[in-house]
């Protein structure tokens, strides 16, 4: 028995990662096409040709040190399929419109390039997630004669491993109709680019789908799924699929709506907090916006499952940008504050967070295709002041992990503030202190009010995105203690006696205490004033 088991083990170098494994996790979404090319040249890009720019696996594989160096512990990389070359909107170099699931796309590498891939990841211990497309394929029409009877003609036998029309739903589009049954039978696209919608009603078809899922898992290795389009597939052929794959599955379901994303628990295993990506971005996108009306709206996480899916909890998955929304700071100016908001609020809050690569270089791109540009453009820089808030913020995460075995389970809860431009959102143990006052407010300056009794009357605490210590004093109104923003920055707040001498990869000068300074670019000032109040505080275990 010993060795069939043994043979299966090489062949499918996966982690065997769980939904638990999961959700400890932090995601770097990458477009292939554009994160890395496979001899690190100066490709030139530009987004709006709607073309191949020449990133591919191999190149991913050169880069993973930036990646990791960052505290993501996961990747999520494009479609793998080949796709469409020559549409009327460009080619598929996002992997979004497969033409033979069956064949890998040629522009990223080759089977060899990707077998690689997965096992230079799992050398490090990081995952990777394969996007799926299964609702739709990409049908270049031959005839684009447009007539009310029949709108095109396609070849359906190129549509792989398909091929016949009767593996299809009957041509309709769907509009911008929310008709759930039309979201499921109808087409994405348009004449020119019609996305023939597959007849995932018919069981040959999702025998051959679930077929297909289950080997493109095991023969690259892949550790979890992201699945696209969920909300235009049935839900009842959902949970076959999940199975086939083995795997981790996390949903794409378009929606501002949270109970109708959260009906999707049961058919997949983790949805896209789309909801509170909409209400994150209407808050913190303006200095303008309304903070009590993100704060009104209700978690995704804090609701009860469906009565399908009873006692299961809702795993989500957190973001800011992805490469079908333009990218955050397209739209909130260009106040560098306001995205640190934004991207703390995803970081700290419920959820894996999941970041698009390129939000750490400060791209600011605009809807599709603006927002897909080439990440080696930027040189990788990694002495950035964004990079190093990524870097703090997954730090601040783990850190939370390890502390707290309750934290990915209880749920993010606010905190009244008086000020309507402070938030305060409390996931023990971390206290988050956000706002929208935007940086060139600053002299205005966000207070916070930490409530009495929170923290005992002079615990120390420290903010890990500026490595600066707070003290509790308890000395404002009713005992709550008053903590001031600087530039409009948010704070992410633990207790001083959490972070140990070796500084579990937050604030490493301040945790060292007396160790090296100037760690970290944040004025010595300010740090050599934390680093003296640590002092006194290292070994206090921590209050909550
Ligand atoms: C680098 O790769 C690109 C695309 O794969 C290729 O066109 C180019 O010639 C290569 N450049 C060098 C210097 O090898
Ligand atoms: C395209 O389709 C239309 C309507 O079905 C038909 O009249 C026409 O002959 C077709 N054209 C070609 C080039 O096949
Ligand atoms: C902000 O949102 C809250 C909660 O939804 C609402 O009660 C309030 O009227 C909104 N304020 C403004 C100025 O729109
Ligand atoms: C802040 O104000 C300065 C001077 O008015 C202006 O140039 C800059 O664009 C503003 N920055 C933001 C983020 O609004
Ligand atoms: C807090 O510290 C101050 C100054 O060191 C001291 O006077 C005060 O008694 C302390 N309060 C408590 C509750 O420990």
């Amino acid at each position: 028995m010993l060795l069939p088991i043994l043979a299966l083990l090489l062949v499918s170098p996966a982690l065997a990662a769980s939904a638990d494994d999961w959700s400890k996790r932090s995601i770097y979404q990458l477009v292939t096409d554009r994160f890395a090319p496979s001899n690190d040249s100066a490709i030139p890009c530009d987004t709006s040709r709607r073309t191949y720019c020449g990133g591919s696996w191999a190149g991913i594989i050169d880069h993973l040190d930036y990646i990791q160096q960052m505290g993501f512990d996961a990747i999520w990389i494009s479609p793998v399929a080949q796709n469409a070359d020559d549409t009327a909107y460009g080619a598929g170099y996002h992997g979004y419109w497969s033409t033979n699931l069956d064949a890998l796309n040629p522009h990223f590498g080759t089977d060899a390039d990707l077998k690689a891939l997965s096992a230079a990841l799992h050398a490090r211990a990081m995952y990777l997630m394969l996007d799926v497309v299964v609702n739709h394929y990409a049908g270049v029409p031959t005839n684009t004669t447009v007539s009310p009877v029949n709108l095109f003609t396609l070849d359906y036998t190129k549509l792989l491993p398909l091929g016949t029309q009767d593996d299809f739903h009957a041509q309709c589009f769907i509009g911008d109709s929310n008709d759930q049954a039309v979201l499921e039978q109808c087409w994405l696209g348009d004449e020119k680019l019609p996305l023939p919608d597959v007849n995932t009603e018919d069981p040959k078809v999702v025998g051959t789908l679930n077929a297909w899922i289950k080997r493109i898992v095991s023969e690259y290795g892949a550790d979890g799924i992201r699945i696209d389009t969920v909300k235009h597939i049935r839900r009842a052929f959902w949970p076959d699929f999940v199975k086939s794959a083995g795997v981790f599955a996390l949903g794409e379901i378009l929606t501002t709506d949270p109970a109708y994303t959260a009906s999707y628990l049961g058919a997949v295993d983790g949805v896209f907090d789309y909801p509170r990506y909409y209400q994150t971005v209407t808050a913190f996108g303006s200095t303008s916006g309304n903070l009590s009306a993100l704060q009104a709206s209700p978690s995704l996480p804090s609701m009860a499952p469906p009565v399908s899916a009873p006692g299961r909890k809702l795993l989500t998955a957190a973001f800011l940008e992805n490469h079908d929304q333009p990218r955050f700071p397209s739209y909130a100016s260009t106040d560098e504050a306001l995205t640190r908001n934004a991207m703390a609020s995803v970081f700290v809050g419920d959820g894996m967070p999941v970041l698009y690569y390129g939000q750490e270089q400060g791209y600011a791109g605009g809807a599709d295709p603006g927002n897909r540009e080439a990440l080696w453009l930027s040189g990788y820089e990694t002495n950035k002041p964004m990079v190093a808030h990524v870097k703090a913020l997954n730090a601040a995460r783990k850190l939370a992990i390890a502390k707290n075995s309750a934290f990915l389970n209880t749920p993010a809860t606010w905190l009244q503030q008086s000020n309507p431009s402070a938030l305060m959102l409390s996931k023990p143990p971390l206290l988050t202190l956000l706002t929208n006052v935007g940086a060139n407010l600053s002299a205005a300056q966000t207070t916070w009010r930490i409530p009495a009794g929170m923290y005992k009357v002079n615990a120390t605490l420290v903010d890990v995105l500026a490595c600066e210590a707070v003290v509790v004093d308890g000395a404002g109104e009713d005992g709550v203690t008053e903590v001031k923003s600087e530039g409009g920055m948010p704070r992410v707040l633990v207790s001083a006696g959490m972070l140990s001498r070796k500084g579990d990869g937050a604030c490493p000068a301040l945790a060292g205490a007396g160790g090296s300074s100037g760690a970290r670019g944040t004025g010595t000032g300010r740090l050599a004033r934390g680093l003296a109040m640590l002092g006194t505080v290292v070994g206090v275990v921590g209050l909550l």
